[in-house]
């Protein structure tokens, strides 16, 4: 297969850890990994008793739906009842890399992977471990980000231990993620495709494939609860802001006491701006997506009470780091209400 050109040589430790995790995996425990987007909570996609374990420990409910993970694009036939062509032509195009596909699910797909539902969501991601640990394994890998449910998502091996700890069997670690956001999740089931997740592959670059746009879903025809507000959010209150009111709203927080941080693309954006902390500034927009996660467990590590963030541009992967911004902001409005 074209694709196993691109791996890069496993070292001997490598390799035995990877048997270590094939082990855990097929006695039914859970193995965290590294993806290009960010870390795993893998389990075996085909046992049930495996995927129950794996919803207790993220504190999920078992109605929302988790992606299998496959080492190639030849297990799509296996897992989905049907291709239709575009979804071909994502997976012949975008794979390996940040792409999920959602489709109808086949006979081998249990209940615990789906929610219940008639859909699968399906990828195959482009990081050496993981395609490693997925070749050796030879099965499909249910996986979640490796976070409790609700909390920031992890980039590295440090964050999947401080929030999943001793519940995880063996983390595998393959340092810091390349994209740093979730894969783009497009829902193949119905007429039309549509975008239920923006993430590591662009609108442009969906387009770009298929010759036409893809729309987002609007009433979602599939549940995609990952994209539920309240996620993806730290302790502290995020709010986004434009740059010319981040000297006001700075001030305002620190009136009422709050400790306040400042995250943006261009540090001269904080101006007069008093506050607390200014955190590093990413580099440019895949930069932002890359760093965003670490920055708001910064956030939380800092004690801030409130991390103001001036959002890129939602253009190319900006339009992720905004989406999941506005669900950081979200979440902390909802629990601040209720
Ligand atoms: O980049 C990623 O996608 C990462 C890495 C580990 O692959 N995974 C990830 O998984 O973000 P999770 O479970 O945190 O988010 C997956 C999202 C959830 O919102 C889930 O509801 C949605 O995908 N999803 C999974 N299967 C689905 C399906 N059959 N239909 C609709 N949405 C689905
Ligand atoms: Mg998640």
């Amino acid at each position: 297969m074209p694709q196993w050109g691109k791996m890069e040589p496993v070292s001997p430790s490598r390799s035995a850890e990877i048997d270590a995790a094939v082990a855990v995996l097929r006695r039914g425990g859970l193995v965290a990994f590294p993806t290009e987007t960010v870390y795993g909570l893998g389990a075996d996609a085909t046992n049930a008793a495996a995927l129950r374990h794996l919803y207790d420990v993220k504190g999920r409910p078992r109605s929302h739906p988790v992606i299998v993970h496959l080492a190639s694009a030849a297990g799509l036939h296996a897992w989905a009842a049907r291709v239709p062509d575009d979804a071909r032509r994502l997976a012949d195009a975008c794979w390996p890399g940040p792409l999920t596909l959602v489709l109808p699910r086949s006979s081998i797909v249990p209940d615990e992977v789906t929610g219940g539902g008639e859909s699968v969501g399906l990828r195959v991601p482009d990081q050496p471990l993981a395609r490693e640990l997925l070749r050796a394994f030879d099965g499909g890998i249910a996986a979640p980000s490796a976070n409790r449910f609700g909390r920031v998502s992890p980039t590295t091996a440090a964050a999947v231990r401080d929030d999943l700890g001793a519940d995880v069997d063996l983390i595998l670690d393959g340092g810091p993620c390349r994209i740093g956001v979730e894969s783009t999740i497009v829902d193949c089931t119905g007429d039309e495709l549509t975008i239920l997740r923006p993430g590591g592959v662009t609108a442009g670059r969906l387009r770009e494939v298929l010759g036409h746009d893809v729309p987002h879903a609007t009433a979602p025809r599939t549940r995609a609860p990952g994209t539920l507000p309240s996620h993806y959010a730290p302790r502290a209150l995020v709010e986004l802001v434009d740059r010319d009111e981040l000297a006001a709203r700075a001030a305002a927080h620190a009136g009422d006491g709050r400790r306040v941080g400042v995250l943006c693309l261009d540090p001269a954006a904080k101006g007069d701006a008093v506050v607390d902390a200014v955190l590093d500034s990413p580099r440019d927009v895949d930069d932002f997506a890359r760093v965003l996660y670490a920055r708001l467990r910064e956030a939380d590590a800092r004690q801030l009470d409130v991390l103001l963030v001036v959002p890129p541009a939602p253009n190319g992967v900006g339009e992720a780091v905004v989406d999941r911004l506005q669900r950081a902001a979200a979440a902390r409005r909802e629990s601040r209400v209720s």
